[in-house]
């Protein structure tokens, strides 16, 4: 498989008004990507960190099976009126996976909220709404993987899109490689592919973070 690619950092689908201000989307050609390289027509995808629903809808654009789990109200709702599998989106947090009920899955792919180690009143895995040290975020986050695994089929790969930190005057958080070595601990470390954004450079870099770059992490239950 390709380590490096160059994408464009665009979505098919407009967002309603009230979604535009927080538009943290994957592009599209990510996702259509992975589904392409990891699954087939049929096949169970999740997302446990929706968001605006791009992996669930490039998955049904595909003929692949959506799945996901949104902690904000007002994106489930968007999802939920646009998916034609409403029942697989789920409202609630990540962080008690286990209690939920899923089928086994073919493939994984999330893009987690991101945390800067100096962002500590604004803990990600809250989106944003309680503190929590970034320690604190790392567990969470591998607990949460760990509690994946039971709704894996056998060799599912999973893909964590990440990307590090850069903040003028700070020290760097290297968010992208701490969630590797993390999650490596309960899922199978494959390697890292590099996505390069197309666009305009600026100083907040095209991807943001400070980057023209991030990276999928991609692991396998095995
Ligand atoms: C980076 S965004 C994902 C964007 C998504 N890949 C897309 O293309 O729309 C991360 C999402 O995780 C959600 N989130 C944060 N904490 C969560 C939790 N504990 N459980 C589930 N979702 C959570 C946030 O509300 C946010 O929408």
């Amino acid at each position: 498989m390709k380590t490096f690619l160059v994408l464009d950092k665009t979505n098919k689908k407009k967002l309603p008004e009230h979604l535009h201000s927080a538009d943290i989307r994957n592009p599209d050609a990510l996702i259509e990507f992975f589904l392409e390289q990891y699954t087939k027509k049929g096949d169970l995808v999740i997302d446990i960190f929706a968001g605006f629903g791009t992996t669930l809808f490039v998955a049904e654009k595909l003929e692949r099976i959506p799945y996901g789990i949104e902690y904000n109200s007002s994106r489930v709702s968007y999802i939920k009126s646009e998916l034609r599998h409403k029942e697989n989106i789920v409202h609630g947090d990540s962080r008690i996976l286990d209690t939920f009920k899923f089928p086994k899955m073919d493939f994984a792919f999330s893009s987690p909220p991101y945390m800067h180690e100096l962002d500590q009143e604004y803990y990600a895995l809250t989106n944003y709404s309680t503190s929590g040290t970034y320690e604190q975020y790392l567990g969470e986050l591998q607990k949460i993987y760990l509690d994946l695994k039971k709704y894996l089929k056998p060799n599912a790969v999973v893909v964590i899109e990440i990307s590090n930190i850069k903040r003028k005057g700070k020290e760097i958080t290297t968010l992208a490689w701490d969630v590797a070595k993390t999650i490596s601990k309960v899922l199978y470390f494959e390697g890292e592919v590099i996505i390069g954004w197309k666009g305009e450079p600026s100083e907040e870099g095209i991807y943001g973070y400070g980057y023209d770059h991030s990276y999928c992490m991609v692991f396998q239950n095995k």
